[in-house]
């Protein structure tokens, strides 16, 4: 069976936060080697919010720490035209031996951030996630959505430059609440949108979550699985979201199962 590849609609190269063309990523050699990404071209614009969608194992991290710049790719090109991007994983990964606020103040002091800036922006920052008053906790002392919402602070911190502020910021999220509660998740989905809106961040957000990729995305961008790439992608503005739920589940099935074929 085959997959249908619509092709994402081309921009020029200034409209784009970051544009990945016929990106291909093989890990190992000979026998051993895994095509994790195929040919994937990708666009997200600046401010806007892509969610990244497939099943476990279709190459979504690899794609991630590619634009990261934490791997190469093995062919294609990856163009960014923002700020250093931040990157924020499903385990909050902050420093337990500092407090909320120099958890924050980390990346703004690799800026090169002066002592009362970094304390400013990073104050700010915890206000933003609505953490203010308990920059003085460490990590321990508080509970695991807190600790996303630093981590959130954190990233956003690292997207700042001394003296920058023209170029767009490009946020990085790989399934940042998937070990969340039910409840903790859905709060956090909601100050991620009011957090998106408010700073005009681009985001690509990674998840295996159909819900939580129309509600949060502004585009669903759907991978196939092994090797990856760009099957279909909606637009969620002013589409029924629980209709356009039920619409990529289905793709996705389909997608699946198609693999599982193989
Ligand atoms: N460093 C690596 N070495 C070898 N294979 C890898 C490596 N990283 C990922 N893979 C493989 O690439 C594929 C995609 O992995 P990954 O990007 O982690 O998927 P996802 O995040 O969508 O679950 C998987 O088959 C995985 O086993
Ligand atoms: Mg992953």
């Amino acid at each position: 069976m085959s997959v249908t590849l619509d092709q994402p609609a081309r921009t020029s190269s200034t409209d784009a936060a970051v544009r990945l063309t016929g990106v291909r990523k093989v890990f190992g050699r000979g026998a051993q080697a895994v095509t994790a990404l195929a040919e994937v071209d990708l666009v997200v614009r600046p401010g806007e919010f892509v969610c990244l969608l497939g099943a476990s194992g279709c190459g979504k991290s690899t794609l991630l720490n590619l634009v990261a710049g934490l791997d190469r790719p093995t062919a294609g090109t990856i163009a960014l035209h923002t700020s250093r991007p931040a990157v924020m994983f499903q385990d909050a990964a902050l420093m337990p031996w500092l407090n909320a606020t120099r958890n924050v103040e980390l990346p703004l002091r690799l800026a090169g951030f002066g002592r009362s800036e970094r304390k400013h922006k990073a104050a700010e920052l915890l206000e933003l996630v609505r953490l203010g008053g308990l920059g003085a906790k460490r990590p321990h002392e508080l509970s695991g959505g807190m600790r996303q919402r630093v981590a959130l602070a954190r990233a956003l911190a690292a997207t700042h430059r001394v003296g920058g502020g023209d170029e767009p910021a490009l946020l990085l999220m790989d399934e940042p609440f998937a070990a969340l509660d039910a409840i903790t998740r859905d709060v956090l989905q909601g100050e991620l949108r009011r957090i998106h809106r408010g700073t005009g961040t681009a985001v690509l957000f990674v998840t295996h979550d159909v819900r939580e990729a129309v509600r949060l995305g502004g585009r669903v961008v759907l991978l196939s699985s092994r090797p990856g790439r760009v099957v279909r992608e909606w637009p969620t503005a002013g589409a029924d979201g629980p209709e356009l739920t039920e619409e990529i589940t289905a793709r996705l099935r389909e997608v699946i199962s198609t693999h599982a074929a193989v």
